[in-house]
């Protein structure tokens, strides 16, 4: 199995309006990032049960509120971001022998090397995979998961074209995301924000960028 190459993978017809890191840092200095509900932390628990060993890799973190929460449940887990300033925050509100943040622009650049191939057993994207590139996006977490590992998504339902930093998911775009999973979990939240668990990439034919 090959690492996911380091240009753009496949074209994607939104890329063009996706937010650069110097948007996020913008917005990040606005101090909008918000701690996840407790409804959601409860599903997230039912749904996977986290537990001491277990590693994760938390794509779009922000300023790490959700990554810190994975150390609370006793998992080792590392915070990627392309924002400095997301970075920064992050880094800025504490340090933890269990959390780690690192730079990483998840759409333009090879993981980086702590990611291995099926290394980590949880990766999450929290209000953040609808900035990525979808078909790229599966490749690389097909690639660093473990065999029967767990991609958790929360993420608005709308298709794109309105505010660049306000973006969601299309049907057709959730219909992608689910296919080859052994098993799968959905919860709307909201109207327009879902939760999605998604276990085990059981496809036959590897993902490629
Ligand atoms: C709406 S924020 C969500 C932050 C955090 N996950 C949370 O739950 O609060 C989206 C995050 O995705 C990050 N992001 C967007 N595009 C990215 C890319 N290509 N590579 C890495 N991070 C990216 C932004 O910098 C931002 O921190």
């Amino acid at each position: 199995m090959s690492a996911p190459q380091g240009s753009h993978g496949s074209p994607d017809p939104a890329a063009h309006s996706w937010p650069a890191a110097q948007d996020w840092d913008e917005w990040h200095r606005a101090g909008r990032a918000c701690v996840a509900p407790f409804r959601e932390r409860e599903w997230f628990i039912q749904n996977f049960a986290p537990s001491p060993q277990l590693a994760a890799a938390d794509l779009g973190c922000g300023t790490g509120q959700w990554t810190r929460q994975l150390t609370r449940w006793g998992m080792q887990a590392t915070g990627y971001d392309f924002s400095r300033e997301a970075l920064r925050q992050a880094r800025a509100a504490g340090a933890h022998p269990r959390l780690c943040f690192a730079f990483w622009d998840v759409n333009s650049t090879r993981p980086p090397d702590t990611l291995q191939p099926r290394s980590v057993d949880l990766v999450t994207c929290r209000w953040s995979l609808a900035y990525f590139n979808l078909t790229r996006l599966l490749a690389t977490v097909t690639w660093i998961l473990k065999p029967h590992g767990t991609l958790y998504i929360l993420t608005p339902l709308h298709a794109p074209g309105r505010d660049p930093l306000d973006r969601g998911l299309t049907q057709a775009q959730i219909a992608q995301l689910m296919t080859g999973w052994q098993s799968s979990r959905t919860r709307d939240f909201h109207r327009t924000v879902r939760g999605l668990v998604l276990r085990g990439y059981a496809s036959t034919a590897e993902r490629t960028p």
